[in-house]
């Protein structure tokens, strides 16, 4: 078969435009530190307006997202102070400072949380602590449907009377919220967090059945009970809270990004490398390493890191996107990358969300073969990937692109990398320092010239 030849120049194709420039065939090895949880962070700004005064939150991660939400959290009335670079033993401690005032806003406004759908969480620490909340819709996003409905149901069931509107949820508990049970129809990460948060403060006892268990969840109840809250059940799927009078501000360090560690893991393996990949509990990422382990990498954990090593051959396996601890949604994209590169046929079968298969044709331009047959996904492998021009369609899909590209032969363009600076802190810089070939081109007129 004749293969077309690399194509070295296709930076010259999107003159211009932001993008990741990433030149392919380097093996990446050395070790990279991962950054706080963005999925936690944010959860954590929404929880610390459930205390007045001063809470600090160390290892919080550099990114668009933390940035959006810092600025849903000033619009309520919280000082953000945020100390990069500050050093904690040794190493960056990231530590941003909320001071919650004593009379909280009220409003979310509709420009900040379309920037940020995850800024819902706000809706049970504002209800629980003003006995009010405007919020604006979050709306929809590309990775399909995203329906909140489950959050306004736990919060009803606690005593909140809501409307939804167009543009906007609002929800009242004059009288406070009581203490309930509540069995979510889902285990959803959002609709868990709310809805603890909303009954830290309740009148009594509430009992949440069918809870999501992802890490990020269990980070959020060490928080809350660090302000002083009664939670019982961390990690498992019933949760049970005690409501408290009032919670008083607290210190608390994020966990890190098993999203982001999965991602350099993929990186490594894809490319032959060897990475040590610090700053995660391993155990978080179980699955995700057996998986990687059954398509023929050598994963070795420690407490605190893994290491990727080199293999001799990928072999195609199967997956299924599963609420934690099943396979995690937010690692598929970059698991279709590395199964390009496995011989056999493997399938992913996505089950969270019903749209996060835009990537698809994307990987297709750089010659991944991947389609979809409802909700599986059938990759065909080994592939010669050539560098081509392509676009970042959501957060997880850009940071796969760029993996591609580090497989693909010659230049990777990736259009639009402001959707991976939403969740991963320097990117091209981690990469590099692993030996990647990856620059971040920013538009300027002279670069447009
Ligand atoms: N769902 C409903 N009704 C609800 C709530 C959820 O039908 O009331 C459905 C959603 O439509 C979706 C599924 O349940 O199909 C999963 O939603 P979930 O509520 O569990 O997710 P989320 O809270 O919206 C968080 C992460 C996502 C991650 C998912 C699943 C944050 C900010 N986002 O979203 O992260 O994929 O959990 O683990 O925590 C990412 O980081 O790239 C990302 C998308």
């Amino acid at each position: 078969m004749t293969l077309p030849s690399p194509r070295p120049a296709a930076a010259a194709a999107a003159p211009g435009a932001d993008a990741f420039v990433v030149t392919g065939g380097r093996r990446l090895a050395g070790t990279v530190t991962v950054s706080g949880a963005k999925n936690s962070a944010l959860k954590l700004f929404a929880a610390a307006l459930l205390a007045p005064g001063r809470s600090v939150l160390h290892n919080v991660p550099d990114i668009a997202d933390v940035t959006a939400m810092t600025a849903v959290v000033r619009h309520l009335g919280v000082d953000v102070a945020r100390e990069a670079h500050a050093i904690e033993r040794g190493r960056r401690a990231d530590a941003v400072t909320l001071e919650v005032p004593e009379r909280l806003g009220t409003h979310t406004p509709a420009d900040l949380v379309a920037r940020l759908r995850a800024s819902i969480v706000v809706l049970g620490p504002l209800l629980a602590r003003t006995g009010h909340a405007h919020v604006a819709q979050p709306g929809g996003c590309n990775l399909g449907n995203r329906s909140i409905e489950l959050h306004l149901k736990g919060l009803e069931a606690m005593g909140a009377d809501i409307h939804v509107g167009v543009e906007h949820v609002e929800a009242h508990a004059p009288g406070g919220l009581v203490g309930t049970d509540f069995e979510l129809d889902y285990a959803s990460v959002g609709a868990t967090e709310n809805l603890v948060m909303a009954a830290v403060l309740a009148r009594g006892t509430t009992r949440l059945r069918n809870v999501a268990r992802e890490p990020e969840i269990g980070d959020l109840v060490d928080f809350l009970t660090a302000l002083g809250a009664q939670i019982d059940g961390r990690g498992t799927g019933e949760l049970e809270i005690v409501g408290v009078d009032g919670l008083a501000p607290a210190t608390h360090r994020v966990l890190g990004d098993r999203i982001e560690a999965g991602t350099f893991a993929v990186a490594a393996a894809v490319t032959g490398g060897d990475v040590t990949i610090e700053g995660v509990d391993p155990e978080h990422l179980a699955r995700p390493i057996e998986r990687l382990e059954a398509a023929g990498v050598t994963v070795r954990c420690g407490e605190d890191h893994l290491r990727v090593l080199p293999q001799a051959e990928l072999h195609a396996i199967d997956i299924a996107t599963l609420p934690y601890p099943g396979f995690p949604t937010d690692l598929q994209p970059q698991f279709i990358v590395l199964l390009s590169q496995a011989a056999g046929t493997s399938m992913i079968t996505e089950n969270v969300f019903d749209g996060r298969f835009s990537i698809l044709g994307e990987l297709r331009r750089l010659g991944v073969d991947a389609h979809l047959e409802g909700h599986h996904i059938v990759v065909r492998g080994p592939r010669r990937l050539l560098g081509d021009v392509v676009t970042a369609t959501d957060l997880r899909a850009g940071a796969a692109l760029v993996l591609a590209g580090l497989v693909a032969e010659g230049d990777t363009i990736v259009l639009e990398p402001r959707h991976v600076d939403r969740g991963y802190t320097d990117f091209v810089g981690k990469l590099r320092g692993i030996g990647a070939q990856v620059t971040r081109r920013i538009t300027t007129t002279a670069a447009a010239g």
